[in-house]
């Protein structure tokens, strides 16, 4: 069993991957503990899709779209997961709308898929940037459905992770 402190700081953006794709059975263990990530009132808001091997070549091409070389670094990338938000079912009048709970139910999500797989060894990229239309199109992905997050899957050629660039504890953090 991993120490989770530690699966924390080996958890990073990965830039730099081997041809190599993950294996289906690993990916689908990665995708049950996403599903296990808590939501407002359980409403699961969300839908994942893999793109594995077969698609990969195509479906890099809506990464970073129309932004140059951004995220350029997919090119020998060999699977994808494509999280989407869908319309979540709130029990009307308790949580009301007042806050964006589905967007943070997939950050939840996201943060849960991405620290599984590094825990099966696999390294993420979590990515905001991509065409949600053209993604949409080549997916089949329903209209009411939004594209929230792509995660690039694999292996980074690098073993030693960076030391992580975050601010003071004290500026993030105030004990009362
Ligand atoms: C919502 C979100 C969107 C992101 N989009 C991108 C992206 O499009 N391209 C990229 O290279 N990194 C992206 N990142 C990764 C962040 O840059 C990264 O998490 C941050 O710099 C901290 O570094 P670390 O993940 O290595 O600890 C994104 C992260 C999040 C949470």
């Amino acid at each position: 069993m991993e120490d989770f402190s530690a699966l924390c700081l080996k958890r990073e953006s990965c830039r730099d991957y081997k041809v190599k794709e993950v294996d289906e059975e690993i990916i689908k263990e990665i995708l049950k503990d996403a599903l296990n990530a808590p939501s407002a009132c359980n409403s699961q808001p969300w839908h994942f899709y893999s793109v594995s091997k077969d698609n990969a070549k195509a479906f890099r091409k809506f990464i970073g779209d129309g932004l140059g070389i951004i995220n350029g670094f997919c090119k020998n990338v060999q699977n994808f997961i494509v999280i989407t938000e869908t319309p979540a079912k709130l029990k009307p009048g308790v949580l009301g709308d007042k806050q964006k709970f589905a967007q943070m139910d997939i950050g939840e999500a996201t943060a849960y898929l991405t620290l599984s797989a590094k825990s099966k060894g696999v390294d993420s990229c979590i990515m905001g940037l991509f065409s949600e239309e053209k993604i949409k199109k080549f997916l089949e992905i329903p209209e009411e459905y939004k594209v929230r997050i792509v995660v690039a899957l694999g292996y980074g050629v690098k073993e030693e992770p960076r030391p992580k660039q975050r601010k003071d504890f004290f500026e993030k953090v105030t004990l009362k």
